[in-house]
């Protein structure tokens, strides 16, 4: 029988546009959903922050999603789910779906060489990435690189082509490419850039996210928990897909919203 909450819309939460590629994968694959985009644009970046602060305002992001009503929630950002998933776990009753760079895919490809984590200063600092860690240290290495002022240049657009090669130059600098078979991207911001991160890191090294297995995780909950607004069976959406959002952007409405829709657009999704 269906859950009487199926019919609410699933909240994703970020600091800012990275959830937006997070979203643009859960659209492809549950096209009937509505959604609720909460883009914390004026606390932007949450990777510098201290811990209590970014779960602080974890919490308060949560809490006006709540209000609005949602079914479930995406914490389509790294640095928030390492600061805050337990805590907005034990505080609200939808199921809660967080992000955590995607070390095992990575590990379980087999491929030889090193691993490195590109992920913000306070992902890399936390327990919940520490532990994971130890959990696959013995099978391969594992290098974190803490992305410093990347966030902020992507949050001003793609258009800063210069700044993010310059910004990935000096990143990738201390790095020697040739012991590394593996770059993953724990930070949803990073999709964002995934083609100059794979230019720079050379044919050899593969580069992985973790957005899909993130959108796959959120399907299979919804569906144990009947939580699916229709079944997945209902025919093919028309493409381009046609996608209810409703936005909460905390700082410059306006100026974010076009640059979210139009990076949606460039996936095939435009909204309704
Ligand atoms: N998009 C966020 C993540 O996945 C972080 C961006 C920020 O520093 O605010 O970690």
């Amino acid at each position: 029988m269906k859950n009487p909450m199926s019919k609410l819309p699933i909240g994703i939460l970020d600091s800012g546009i990275g959830g937006i590629s997070v979203l643009a994968d859960i659209i492809k694959i549950l096209p009937y959903e509505k959604f609720i985009y909460f883009a914390d644009t004026l606390n932007c970046p949450y990777g510098n922050k201290p811990e209590n602060v970014v779960k602080s305002l974890t919490i308060r992001a949560v809490e006006i999603l709540s209000l609005a009503g949602i079914k479930s929630l995406v914490i389509a950002c790294n640095t928030a789910t390492s600061a805050a998933v337990n805590e907005v776990r034990r505080m609200f009753d939808f199921p809660v779906i967080g992000m955590e760079p995607a070390i095992k895919p990575a590990v379980e490809l087999g491929l030889k060489g090193k691993i490195l984590i590109m992920a913000t200063p306070l992902t890399l600092k936390s327990k919940k990435f520490n532990t994971l860690v130890c959990q696959y240290q013995l099978l391969t290495e594992i290098v974190p690189l803490a992305c410093e002022g990347l966030v902020e240049i992507i949050e001003r657009g793609r258009a800063q082509g210069q700044e993010i090669e310059d910004c990935l130059s000096r990143l990738f600098s201390p790095i020697h490419k040739e012991n590394f078979a593996a770059i993953v991207l724990g930070c949803t911001h990073f999709v964002l850039i995934k083609k100059e991160i794979e230019k720079m890191a050379g044919k050899e090294i593969v580069v992985i996210d973790g957005n899909c297995g993130t959108a796959k995780n959120l399907k299979t909950i919804l569906q144990k928990e009947n939580l699916l607004r229709y079944n997945t069976d209902e025919g093919k959406p028309q493409i381009p897909l046609k996608a209810h959002i409703k936005f909460y952007i905390t700082a410059n409405e306006s100026e974010v919203m076009t640059k979210y829709t139009q990076l949606l657009q460039n996936e095939g999704i435009v909204c309704v």
